[in-house]
């Protein structure tokens, strides 16, 4: 019976086969302890000398890092791995030997790893975290669905610019200038208006000279947009949403969290409702703390977000930014000119701003009136005005950075290992 790691406490007592590579090795005189992996899980293989074939027990004691194998054993259960089985081998396939394995168990540079990204994710270390990517994935499109949104998919090359102009890929589209997509949400306006609440999940670009552990110049958003729904119902969904996805990993990525060594006791806090912190006590915060030069009105950077996020133990809101500071679509503070119906979620643990979300200006002659602001000229951007002009109505959005979560909840420190194949300043390989 050929079946997978995942699936072998079905087996307990009986004999299947499993297609593996070799991730590691112990042997001894009369007995060789085989580490297989096969994508699914991993399980520890004990070859003993007297119970299979000489050139069997030669292949196991020699066989080296990587070498690919049809293994066949019985099934047992076993106390002391985390995996709670092994197999007890009987007859072992070669398949294909590898020579040279460039990532041993051993230690290796950072460059170097990257360098074998395409490689360097069958660690059982990258292994964990892409598997709790995965997992916020499902829990995502599992929240949504059960909540009556429609999944959407925004366009990835446009002609529009949804968070300024500075940092935007061009290319051309055959006679034309376009981007490749900063955000979706222009486009998730347009369908919050035919469907009432969407999301997305998808690729985008920024190309940010940002060289630090939080950013990539290309990752994935999810993009929720709500029809009649103000900033503080949005607030509550963002906060619901987040909690969710975080229990999911927790109840579903236990071997995980475990093998990278998560301290889950900081994860099982965070359940809805979050903190908030206007941008006005935020700022008066950060001169208690310390930061003595920051003034209204000024961005925070990543030392002021980890410094604001310590006085908290689950993530906490941001609201209510200056306007000159936020993007040109927010709808202002009715109360006050000067801010905007805005917040950014900043995670715990200093890894830093995981949402940022507004409700949109729904009033047409404000909405052109920030595009002479922005000096939105351009046709590109005349659908999105039109979306003001029939039926509209107040709604909110927001967009959560899948890496920057995967690096919170894995307790990795830098995004880079939190997608398959990173894009980063300097780095477009593998
Ligand atoms: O705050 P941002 O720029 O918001 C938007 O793009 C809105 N249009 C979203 C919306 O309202 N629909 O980006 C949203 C999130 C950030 O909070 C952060 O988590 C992530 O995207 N992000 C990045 N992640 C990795 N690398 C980068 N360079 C990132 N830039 C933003
Ligand atoms: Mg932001």
């Amino acid at each position: 019976m050929k079946t997978t790691i995942s699936q072998v406490s079905n087996y307990e007592g009986q004999t299947v086969t499993i297609g593996a590579w070799l991730a590691n090795k112990r042997s001894s005189g009369k007995i060789a302890f085989l580490q297989l992996r096969d994508g699914t899980g991993f399980i520890q293989g004990v070859v003993v000398k007297s119970e299979v074939s000489e050139e069997d027990f030669q292949l196991a004691k020699n066989m080296t890092q990587e070498t690919s194998v049809y293994i066949t054993g019985t099934i047992v259960e076993d106390k002391r791995s985390p995996f709670g089985y092994e197999m007890q081998v009987q007859s072992i396939d070669l398949i294909h030997e590898a020579v040279d394995f460039p990532i041993t168990p051993k230690e290796h540079g950072t460059e170097f790893l990257m360098d074998h990204r395409h490689l360097w994710l069958r660690s059982k270390r990258q292994h964990a975290v892409m598997k709790i990517r995965n997992e916020i994935i499902r829990a995502t499109y599992q929240f949504f669905n059960d909540d009556g949104y429609v999944k959407i998919d925004p366009p990835i090359l446009t002609g529009s610019s949804a968070e300024g102009t500075t940092e935007l890929f061009h290319t051309k589209y055959f006679d034309e200038e376009a981007y490749l997509s900063q955000s979706g949400q222009l486009y998730m306006e347009a369908a919050a208006m035919a469907f009432g609440k969407v999301f997305s999940f998808g690729p985008t670009f920024r190309a940010e000279k940002s060289k630090t552990r939080r950013h990539l110049i290309e990752f994935w958003m999810i993009e929720p947009e709500m029809a009649f729904v103000d900033h503080e119902e949005s607030l509550e969904i963002q906060e619901q949403y987040v909690s969710f996805i975080v229990q999911a990993v927790l109840e579903n990525c236990k071997l995980e969290l475990d093998i990278l060594e998560r301290d889950t006791t900081k994860l099982e806090a965070i359940k809805a409702p979050f903190p908030r912190i206007s941008y006005d006590d935020a700022i008066v915060l950060l001169k208690e703390k310390g930061f003595t030069d920051i003034e209204w009105g000024e961005d925070f950077g990543a030392p002021h977000e980890t410094a604001i996020a310590e006085s908290f133990d689950k993530p906490v809101f941001i609201t209510n930014y200056p306007k000159d500071i936020k993007a040109f679509y927010m709808k202002p503070d009715p109360n006050r000119n000067d801010v905007v119906l805005c917040a950014d979620l900043i995670a715990p643990e200093g890894y830093g701003e995981i949402i940022g979300g507004s409700q949109r200006i729904d009033d047409l002659e404000l909405m052109k009136e920030r595009y002479e602001e922005h000096n939105l000229t351009g046709e590109a951007y005349k659908w999105y005005l039109e979306l003001r002009q029939y039926g509209s109505v107040p709604h909110s959005g927001f967009g959560l950075g899948l890496e920057r979560t995967v690096a919170w909840l894995s307790g990795v420190e830098h995004v880079r290992e939190t997608i398959p194949f990173p894009r980063l300043l300097n780095r477009l390989y593998p």
